[in-house]
């Protein structure tokens, strides 16, 4: 289990059906510990300004806090393909989104960058991949704009919402994106949007029929402040932190996790 991912490999495996598993990393102890376990993408997740940095939202995580995070996960990764997050106003315009996105990839090794936002992003993303480097785009509940939601609400149950989130998921497709996170949307959108779209689907709280599932690795741990409701606890039944991660994968790839609890109508 050594030969490193690529994106032609995530993409074979959608193609397979055979589930992608991805969990946020922060540091080079715990990324050792998914790659060892067969966790596809290490992402480094903009999470960290919540689970590791104690604050309220993910706005105040800085392109230093993503390099030095990005660069420490990179190092233990031998299989898994490395995901950074593009922090809150990194990438205001495609210029300057080009700009961070080669300090993550030159100095945080990044190996692909994710950015919260649908068809509005698209012009960015095609600035982006123009330059090489690959993007990984991210729709339905997007953290960095929880202010605008007034709080962590499930996107997407209107029709005119639904309809805006697919058309942003095909617009990243468009414009060049290699997979897009789809968060906290009802199990049947994301199912539709996976059907629709050639790139990987890795869901979180989006149900069981994504191509892929993430989750923040301190909710698979049970050590998060406060849990949501598509987590679920894997260190419960096993003994040790590397077990727990390879009970999550198992779940993941078998199709067990994500079960209707941990989804949304
Ligand atoms: O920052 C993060 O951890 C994420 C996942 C929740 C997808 O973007």
């Amino acid at each position: 289990m050594t030969e490193k991912i690529t994106i032609a490999r995530l993409h074979g495996m959608k193609l397979a059906g055979e589930k992608i598993v991805s969990l946020t990393a922060y540091d080079a102890s715990f990324a050792g510990i998914l790659d060892a376990a067969g966790v596809e993408i290490a992402l480094v997740g903009d999470s960290l300004g919540m689970v590791l940095q104690g604050e309220e939202d993910t706005l105040s995580v800085s392109m230093d806090d993503m390099v030095y995070h990005s660069r420490i996960v990179s190092r233990a990764c031998r299989r898994a393909l490395v995901v950074v997050d593009m922090p809150y106003r990194s990438f205001e315009t495609a210029t300057v989104a080009c700009e961070n996105a080669r300090v993550l990839v030159e100095q945080g090794k990044a190996e692909v960058v994710k950015l919260e936002g649908g068809e509005e992003q698209a012009q960015t993303v095609a600035a982006l991949v123009d330059r090489g480097i690959p993007v990984c785009g991210h729709v339905g509940l997007q953290p960095q704009s929880i202010r605008e939601y007034g709080g962590y609400k499930v996107q997407g149950r209107e029709k005119q919402q639904a309809e805006r989130i697919m058309v942003g998921a095909c617009a990243l497709e468009a414009a060049g994106a290699c997979m897009v996170v789809l968060e906290c949307i009802p199990a049947v959108l994301a199912e539709r949007i996976t059907t629709e779209l050639t790139i990987p689907t890795i869901g979180i709280g989006a149900g069981v029929n994504c191509d892929g599932q993430v989750l923040v690795l301190y909710d698979v741990l049970g050590i998060s402040p406060r849990s949501p409701h598509m987590a679920k606890n894997f260190m419960e039944g096993t003994e040790s932190i590397p077990a727990a991660v390879q009970e999550y994968v198992r779940a993941v790839k078998t199709g067990e996790y994500p079960g209707p609890e941990h989804s949304f109508k």
